[in-house]
């Protein structure tokens, strides 16, 4: 009889598993190895923590300015994170073997949160700072919504109400998000919106607005900064220092995981990126051991329709479309900057986190750029051989996990991949259904139109 699994030893781990006692008690800073310039307030002096403090408690600003390399969890958090952490990491045989590689693959699931992605580890983290600041009302922006749901989970832990402004494409494509986060307690309201004077702005240049990540931010942060009694603050799901901060418990995991199942380190470490928190989350602690002399190559993936770090500039831009964000020194493809409304909606941010941005500029990441055919064609993969459907937005790291293993292939080297699955994909069936049935398509951004989206960005500072 065949022996269809003959590669795979009995006791070989597939899930490389770690218990709560074994959960890493303390964020890594790669501020600390790699320092940034600092964000800009509009007269183009450094924002002090003060100025920023009608929008976040002190608690999250520390950790935003911080220099220390190592920030203590705090426990609540801990118990928190523990419901879902440590997240397994898998062993892609069943890949491997469809793709004949000599390469072994590994993937980092961070779909097993309640949310479906890893966005509640620095959720839990803010809802917990602002709890203890006394905040009572959170608001913020989402993307494909899954941010918003972690949030709104988030905030359910710690009894805060939470206000989410969804980009309208994905609020329309991805309707059951709206439902989670009423699940949880959460509101969510399609931006652009007529709330805010943001959202109006937007609607009165396009009435068909499809909605941007930016648009969505000014609308939450205005919100939040209108409160008359205070107690309303704005939280952030990716590109601050903090949030990178919040998420390198996932690349810390897996290096004890590495360990366990006998690799060192591996040769490939491939994220998707947005605004970058699922990709420092899992490559920071690797980026680290670069900076201290360790070989490997660590690559941000990131849709060819929001080519920010392939194709944009490295300079000062405000991280919303109205400036009520300071200025920030990122790859950025101009705050003005519309993205094609393909289906990795957490993808669609004109700016990336200035601490991404650094490492690349630093040659410690690479930047790749995929379309999203490729993209869904790689989640089919995986779907059908490790039978997890992946977000959107992950798939991307999925796409580049398999061009490394057919390159690794054709070289006949062994080498060892670890991706991040940053979520799950089974509120984003919409985009696979138009994918089956042959409906989409890729979308490239021309010269002139980069050229044109970078107008918005020539009188700022240059880092
Ligand atoms: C599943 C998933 N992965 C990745 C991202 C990208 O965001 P970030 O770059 O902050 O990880 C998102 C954003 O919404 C997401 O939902």
């Amino acid at each position: 009889m065949s022996r269809p699994f003959a590669n795979i030893a009995v006791d070989t781990p597939v899930k490389i598993l770690l218990t709560e006692s074994e959960m890493p008690r303390r964020w890594y800073n790669l501020a600390a190895d790699l320092p940034v310039p600092p964000p800009l307030g509009p007269d183009g002096k450094p924002v002090t923590p003060e100025m920023m403090a009608a929008i976040f408690p002190m608690g999250i600003l520390e950790q935003e300015m911080s220099g220390e390399r190592y920030i203590d969890i705090p426990e609540p958090v801990l118990e928190i994170l523990a419901k879902w952490r440590p997240s397994p990491l898998h062993r892609a045989f069943g890949l491997e073997r469809a793709l004949k590689t000599p390469a072994r693959i590994y993937f980092k699931n961070e779909s097993v949160s309640p949310a479906g992605s890893h966005k509640p580890n620095t959720a839990v983290a803010q809802a917990y700072y602002n709890k203890i600041a006394g905040v009572k009302h959170v608001t913020t922006e989402t993307g494909a919504g899954q941010w918003g749901s972690a949030l709104s989970f988030a905030c359910a832990q710690f009894g805060l109400t939470c206000r989410v402004y969804m980009v309208k494409v994905s609020y329309e494509q991805k309707p059951f998000r709206k439902v989670m986060m009423a699940a949880w307690g959460g509101e969510c309201i399609p931006s652009p919106s007529g709330r805010t004077k943001a959202g109006r702005a937007a609607l009165a240049k396009d009435p068909d607005c499809p909605g941007s990540l930016a648009i969505a931010i000014s609308e939450a942060v205005e919100d939040a900064v209108s409160d008359p009694t205070g107690s309303t603050k704005y939280s952030l799901g990716s590109v601050l220092n903090h949030v990178m901060l919040h998420q390198t418990i996932i690349g810390q995991e897996t290096e004890l995981q590495l360990e366990k199942a006998g690799e060192r380190m591996p040769d490939r470490v491939i994220a998707c990126v947005g605004g970058g928190s699922n990709f420092a989350g899992l490559a920071f602690p690797f980026v680290k051991r670069k900076i201290d002399g360790e070989e490997t190559t660590v690559i941000a993936v990131e849709p060819a329709a929001c080519p920010t770090l392939t194709r944009g500039t490295y300079a000062y831009d405000i991280g919303d479309s109205s400036g009520m964000t300071p200025l920030l020194p990122m790859y950025t493809l101009g705050h003005e900057f519309m993205p094609a409304p393909i289906h990795a909606g957490g993808l669609r941010y004109h700016g990336m986190s200035p601490l991404v941005s650094r490492a690349v500029k630093e040659g410690l990441v690479e930047a790749r750029a995929v379309g999203q055919l490729e993209c869904y064609q790689a989640a089919l993969t995986f779907a059908r051989t490790e039978g997890i459907i992946a977000a959107p937005e992950s798939s991307h790291a999925i796409a580049m996990a398999i061009r490394e293993a057919k390159l690794a292939a054709e070289e006949g080297v062994e080498r060892v991949i670890v991706f991040g699955l940053s979520g799950h994909g089974h509120l984003d069936l919409a985009g696979y259904e138009k994918y089956l049935a042959g409906g989409l398509e890729d979308s490239t951004m021309s010269e002139e139109g980069l050229a044109d989206s970078l107008k918005c960005i020539e009188g700022f500072p240059k880092p």
